[in-house]
């Protein structure tokens, strides 16, 4: 496996310049240690996060339509892959599939997860990555004798807002070279499910977000005061996102690399942003940065989608 992607100064530079701008940010990408990715798999199994049900309810018919359209020996390559469990449904259904490749930036977990997964498809080569696919990341392995499959499930595109996510298809064409590539799409806009869903997960959301701050206390050797923070969420129409914070109770000052981060009360973090995007944004941004969209399936009234895009590769 590649990796580690995490260096130390790599995350003190981001954290600092973060908690050091107004208004304070941490990019949500340092969300995801083992911890967070543990959390998040908690998060999936709530019947609050609506996005992995409906999804889940969606692929099967999603896997089977792929298996007429793919060639036997398909490499399948996931973004993002996390727990590795939406995956089971697209290697049972696809005419016998020649690797997986899974892309995530949680290495730890990166590793239980194909663990897991390996011995029940003992004739596909699994083959981890541990990587930040914000930057540029090349495949370990070539096209199997069926192409590529891209893959990359959940609200994860919705991390980027509408500039960025153009920025990742583009990149992600240039990863996959000629492929098909699934990607899911969050398009909810009603306030009390989005509210159920990032606001409450029975605290779930909240022990989500302040890992974030328990992650710098130990690998950075910061003193934030996990008390002094709760989760708070808010919703935005334009571009239609939520945005989640971490918010101080109390005025406080903590250190972090040599320096002190001051907080006065009510100050907030934003530690993620989950942008909404609805089909036909979605397809421009993709027909943006080179991939022609195929086929749309859309969950419980277009509230969930997924797209099959198409593209001949970019530029190396
Ligand atoms: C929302 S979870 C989705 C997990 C799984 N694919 C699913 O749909 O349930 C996002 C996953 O992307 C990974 N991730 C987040 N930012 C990343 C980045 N910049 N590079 C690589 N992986 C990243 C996380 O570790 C996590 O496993």
């Amino acid at each position: 496996m590649s990796g580690p992607v995490d260096a130390r100064e790599e995350i003190l530079r981001d954290a600092l310049s973060g908690l050091t701008a107004a208004p304070k940010t941490l990019p949500g990408k340092y969300l995801w240690d083992a911890t967070g990715s543990d959390l998040f798999d908690q998060i999936c199994h709530n019947p609050d996060y609506y996005p992995t049900r409906q999804e889940m309810a969606l692929l099967p018919q999603v896997a089977a339509a792929l298996a007429a359209r793919v060639r036997p020996g398909v490499t399948v390559v996931e973004f993002g892959s996390g727990a590795s469990r939406k995956i089971r449904t697209l290697l049972d259904a696809l005419p016998e599939p020649a690797a997986y490749v899974a892309i995530d930036i949680s290495g730890a977990y990166l590793a239980e997860a194909i663990g897991r997964l390996a011995p029940d498809y003992p004739d596909i080569a699994m083959v981890p990555v541990c990587a930040d696919y914000t930057k540029p990341v090349q495949l370990p392995v070539a096209a199997g004798p069926g192409g590529i499959l891209g893959f990359y499930p959940g609200t994860s595109i919705g991390n980027f807002a509408p500039p960025e996510a153009a920025l990742f298809l583009e990149r992600a064409r240039t990863t996959l070279g000629p492929s098909l590539f699934l990607v899911g799409a969050d398009a909810t806009s009603e306030p009390e499910r989005l509210q159920r869903a990032y606001g409450g997960a029975d605290g779930l959301m909240a022990a989500f977000h302040r890992n974030i701050l328990v992650r710098l206390n130990r690998e950075l050797g910061a003193d934030f005061d996990l008390d002094n923070f709760r989760h708070r969420i808010e919703l935005y129409p334009d571009p239609q996102r939520v945005e989640a914070y971490l918010v101080a109770i109390r005025p406080a000052t903590y250190r972090l690399g040599g320096q002190t981060i001051a907080f006065a009360a009510g100050e907030r973090i934003r530690t993620d942003t989950s942008h909404k995007y609805a089909p036909a944004l979605f397809q421009a941004l993709a027909s943006q940065s080179g991939w022609q969209p195929r086929v749309l399936w859309e969950a419980e009234a277009g509230s969930f989608n997924l797209h099959l895009l198409e593209g001949m590769g970019g530029a190396t």
